[in-house]
């Protein structure tokens, strides 16, 4: 389906004046999507989002009487009968507006899985395809004054030439799954900014002025001030509307310790946007990796986007402090947010908690890998998840995906993605998780992959799915690259509360095993940087079926899906404060 209409990125739209549509929206089921496709299939006028019946006093259907769903929200933890729904479902929120004329309007949606289809008062405004990244339409010339009704179709179905395809480990949650602004502003405002450390003692940035339409010019002086360095410039726009800027400044470098963010405004005639920003150097030397010059070893956690105490998925800042609270606890100072781009508030509030995050997008196990519309949905989902977060500190590792298949179509598909980030953004280092090979008994990671990264990460499942515990601590890790090594994936299952030998399966006894023959073999790689374990929490999959155990949630949680601590997160904990400890 083709993305298109979309607005550039709008730089931080938590931190400008917007109207939330979150609430009860009116929905209708639609899985033969008859809403929008006539008898043979093909679209055609009468869509449902047109509103107006196929004859006169013949509707067969009224979004004003049919059932409500909370957006944000997925559908599956709304209605028992749509748990295994993966098709489309039409969505209606009606909002006021009165018009004008000194602002423009754009609605943005934080995120809707998978496809989605945007209509404003019957006309189409516009398409985007993506689960798990914000996107926004500009509408000025569609709001109406007083009442108007927006309609969005999201389609949930798998699609093999989609980011991610068919097959996941994770439960494909259709629905408007982020919350949905309406944003009111200037004809010429303050759209996109970078601030970040420049050379020794320079803060470096950019700003970006844009406007109604491409054509509109848009350009004129912009002030950027940040109080607390004593940065207060004037900056003057080029042609573009873009000013670039570099200022002496020394600020307090953000680290896990100390998450020092500043208060950042930029100001032009008519618009105003504050922003709190960190500063920090984060780089790679042979295989270690530094932060601010000093190095550091990542202990992390893999994460989810799943509700902590509730089905569904996370949204909001709310999810966000309960997860990486939990992360906090365990003894992190990183996390993984897998497979895919989480909500903004979870980058946001590991910004402020000092959580150093590894972002991905959804390149997960088998895609089209030949198929250039593919690789320009995978480019775009980087391209998005990069210009969303470009001014949080905390994000200092790009992945391009997880576990892809070694082909030569795999590497050449990746390799692009590898060089997407860097002609993108030099401000994070470039990962990716791997599998190793087993070599007698030794682990080998000499995937060709590696050249194109600045970390490897790897996942690996030694004494779970392979492996025996005892002959951890003997195993062996090699690999060709002088590179650093993130462990991206460890674990095993357990149910929370099944007790028994630590050589049975999905008793706590054993994940604990599994996670102390670990660290003992970890201890032993001269070349392992970090780890974020598989998984914070237990979390919903359609491959994990055994009755009475996992009854579709993979197990493998440190958490259960009710917040219960297995024995495993104890284990952790206490080696994460022992490296702690010992620096
Ligand atoms: C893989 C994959 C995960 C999956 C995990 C598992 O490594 O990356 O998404 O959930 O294994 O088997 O539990």
């Amino acid at each position: 389906m083709p993305t298109h209409s979309l607005f550039p990125n709008i730089q931080n739209v938590l931190g400008r004046s917007g109207r939330s549509l979150a609430g009860r929206w009116r929905t209708i089921v639609d899985p033969y999507e008859a809403g929008r496709l006539s008898i043979y299939g093909s679209p055609w006028s009468a869509g449902w989002y047109r509103e107006f019946p196929f004859r006169p006093g013949l509707a067969e259907y009224d979004f004003d009487r049919s059932d409500l769903l909370s957006v944000p929200g997925d559908w599956i933890s709304q209605y028992d009968r749509l748990f295994f729904y993966e098709w489309t479902v039409w969505y209606k929120r009606c909002f006021h507006a009165s018009l004008d004329e000194g602002r423009i309007d754009f609605v943005h949606f934080g995120a809707a899985n998978y496809q989605s289809r945007v209509y404003l008062n019957g006309k189409e405004i516009g398409a985007h395809e993506g689960g798990f990244t914000p996107f926004a339409f500009e509408i000025t010339d569609k709001v109406q004054d007083g009442e108007n009704a927006l309609i969005v179709g999201v389609d949930a179905t798998r699609r093999a030439d989609g980011v991610p395809g068919t097959q996941t480990d994770w439960w494909n949650y259709g629905g408007i799954t982020r919350d949905v602004l309406l944003l009111e502003l200037p004809t010429v405002f303050i759209r996109d900014y970078q601030v970040r450390l420049g050379d020794a003692g320079q803060i470096a940035g950019w700003v970006q002025l844009d406007g109604a339409n491409a054509e509109a010019v848009a350009t004129g002086p912009v002030r950027v001030r940040i109080p607390e360095l004593d940065v207060d410039e004037e900056l003057t726009t080029d042609p573009a509307g873009r000013a670039e800027f570099s200022v002496a400044a020394r600020p307090s470098l953000w680290s896990p310790e100390s998450p020092k963010r500043y208060e950042v405004t930029f100001s032009s005639a008519e618009d105003e946007v504050s922003d709190r920003i960190g500063f920090r150097r984060i780089e790679v030397d042979g295989n270690r990796i530094l932060l601010n010059g000093e190095e550091i070893f990542l202990r992390g956690i893999a994460i989810h986007e799943e509700a902590p105490l509730r089905e569904g998925r996370a949204f909001g800042e709310d999810d966000a402090r309960v997860l990486l609270g939990w992360a906090v606890d365990l003894g992190c100072n990183f996390v993984r947010l897998a497979h895919y781009t989480h909500d903004e508030n979870m980058v946001r509030v590991a910004d402020e908690l000092g959580l150093l995050v590894w972002g991905e997008v959804p390149v997960y196990w088998n895609l089209d890998w030949e198929n250039a519309d593919t690789l320009e949905n995978a480019k775009r989902q980087l391209r998005t998840m990069l210009e969303r977060d470009r001014n949080r500190a905390a994000f200092v590792l790009c992945s391009i995906g997880n576990e892809a298949p070694g082909t030569p179509e795999r590497l050449s598909f990746m390799g692009e993605l590898a060089e997407h980030v860097r002609d993108t953004d030099d401000d994070r280092l470039v990962t990716c998780a791997l599998m190793a090979a087993q070599e007698e008994g030794d682990m080998v990671l000499d995937d060709p992959m590696g050249e194109h990264l600045d970390v490897m990460g790897c996942n690996e499942y030694l004494g779970w799915y392979y492996g025996d515990v005892e002959t951890l601590p003997n195993v062996q890790w090699r690999s060709k690259y002088d590179k650093p090594l993130i462990m991206s994936e460890l674990g095993a299952g357990a149910l929370a509360g099944r007790h028994g030998a630590s050589t049975e399966p999905f008793t706590e006894e054993h994940q604990a095993a599994v996670y102390s023959g670990q660290i003992a073999m970890m201890e032993k790689i001269p070349f392992l940087r970090g780890l974020s374990p598989w998984i914070l929490r237990d979390f919903r999959s359609p491959r994990r079926v055994l009755p009475g155990i996992q009854d579709y949630y993979n197990r493998k949680g440190l958490v259960s899906e009710r917040g219960q601590r297995k024995l495993a997160f104890g284990v952790l904990q206490r080696w994460y404060e022992k490296l702690e400890e010992e620096g």
